[in-house]
């Protein structure tokens, strides 16, 4: 039996279907309202809009849950490696071990970039940021490598082509903004080890790989691999709404992951935290500017659009913090700060009452900065993370029956019609 809702416009009455999704989310179909009444909805921000059906993750955000492909996000942190989660989310089930070895064979492959590439990108001025160097180089890589988008199999070499080739550019956008030398993936390293190794192998110091730095860099990616439509994947989806190409789509959603409101904001925590540490670690300094409603200053990894309690990347993330700090007998003064800033912001009635929790930022560049990441690199680290998610979203995009080209609408609030005045004529 068919759910619809009704509602009375006018005098006439309009009976609306209510979609339900496999974890029995609600949602009222709209997609005849403007036909049949000329009306239109409004929505700042879409926090009420759902913009497509998704069988790829689940999220809700009053109990602090997050599956991908029905998988608990803990399983995934626990046992999966990145490579499997990026194969889980792009193709819908977990690989066999026949699977996972062609795509490792097929990722390897697929990671030395165009030596053209490197050169156009060594005139890039130094004092870049990583995260601008890195978006224009997922954009330059249709030029390079222009594949036809129809075909499977050209599909699949695209999507390839960009896991692998996104750790190498990622770190290379690191090596140029720093004016060094770049470093060349290896077949030999698995996809965390080798990513490490072109960060920060040098000529004059080799890298050793760590196991443990090499788990915790596992576990953040895994973290960040999807998170429905946030504000970045919807980008991509749009962008790819207009049928543009893969990579300007994804390059067009890490230029939206960017923004401190989003990804941006495990630097923008770090550098908050810096901050707290200049006042001689007094949180209350924060505390107090977060609640003024004079003040545009917000506690940087606190709140979120869809959890409504902790979130649980930040819960997951926060332990790898303890564990890596502790293995690598290391002291880093901004987790104590963090710590007593949570502690004390999870007492105050503001925060309480808006049922702002710490977000996966929170604690992530604390981990970050324990292996040895930049600050200003921290959230291209949360790109290559994502990536795998885009996608995946991406390509559930252009094979929906019901994808179209995004396009919304407006309540124009402008003046009315009015005539041209020629130029000597205007006052
Ligand atoms: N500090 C102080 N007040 C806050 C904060 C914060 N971090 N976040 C929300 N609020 C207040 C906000 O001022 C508003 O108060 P009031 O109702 O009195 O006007 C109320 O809480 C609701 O905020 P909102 O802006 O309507 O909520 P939103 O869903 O639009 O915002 C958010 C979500 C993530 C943009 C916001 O919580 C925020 O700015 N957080 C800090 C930035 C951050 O950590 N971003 C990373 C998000 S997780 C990573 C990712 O997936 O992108």
């Amino acid at each position: 039996m068919s759910v619809t809702v009704k509602m009375v416009f006018e005098g006439q009455t309009l009976e609306l279907p209510v979609i339900f999704g496999s974890e029995g989310e609600r949602a009222i179909d709209i997609s005849e309202l403007r036909r049949k009444t000329g009306l239109i909805t409004m929505d700042p921000g879409l926090a009420n809009t759902g913009t497509c059906t998704s069988s790829i993750t689940f999220m809700d955000g009053e109990k602090g849950i997050l599956r991908y492909r029905g998988i608990p996000i803990e399983q995934l942190a626990r046992q999966a490696t990145f490579k499997e989660t990026a194969y889980l989310l792009i193709n819908g089930e977990l690989p066999t071990r026949k699977e996972l070895n062609r795509f490792s064979v097929l990722l390897n492959d697929r990671s030395l970039v165009h030596e053209d590439m490197q050169g156009f990108f060594q005139n890039y001025p130094r004092a870049s940021h990583p995260m601008g160097i890195l978006s224009a180089m997922i954009n330059a890589l249709r030029s390079f490598y222009p594949e036809l988008q129809t075909l499977k199999e050209e599909i699949n070499m695209t999507v390839t082509r960009l896991l692998s080739k996104v750790r190498t550019l990622a770190a290379m956008s690191y090596k140029i903004s720093r004016g060094h030398k770049v470093v060349y993936p290896r077949s030999d390293l698995a996809y965390c080890a080798n990513f490490l190794n072109m960060m920060f192998d040098s000529p004059v110091r080799p890298y050793e790989i760590d196991e443990d730095v090499v788990k915790a860099l596992r576990i953040f990616w895994i973290l960040h691999a999807d998170h429905e439509q946030n504000c970045s994947t919807s980008t991509v989806r749009i962008v790819g709404s207009s049928r543009a190409n893969l990579y300007a789509a994804i390059s067009s959603g890490m230029a939206a992951l960017w923004g401190p409101l989003h990804g941006g904001a495990n630097q923008a925590v770090i550098e908050m935290l810096n901050q707290i540490k200049e006042r001689g670690a007094k949180v209350s300094w924060a505390l107090e500017k977060a609640k003024d409603k004079n003040d545009p200053f917000r506690l940087m990894g606190f709140g979120h659009r869809v959890y409504k309690t902790f979130d649980p990347r930040a819960k997951i993330i926060k332990k790898v913090c303890h564990q890596i700090l502790k293995k690598r007998k290391l002291s880093d003064p901004l987790l104590d700060i963090a710590m007593a800033l949570e502690e004390a912001a999870l007492k105050e009635d503001y925060f309480m009452e808006r049922h702002l929790y710490p977000n996966v930022d929170f604690y992530s560049g604390i981990v970050l900065r324990a292996i040895g990441i930049p600050t200003n690199m921290f959230t291209v680290m949360f790109a290559i993370g994502r990536l795998p998610g885009w996608i995946a979203q991406w390509e559930e995009s252009i094979h929906d029956p019901n994808w179209k080209l995004c396009r919304p609408r407006q309540i124009y609030t402008g003046p009315k019609a009015k005539e041209y005045v020629p130029i000597d004529e205007r006052g």
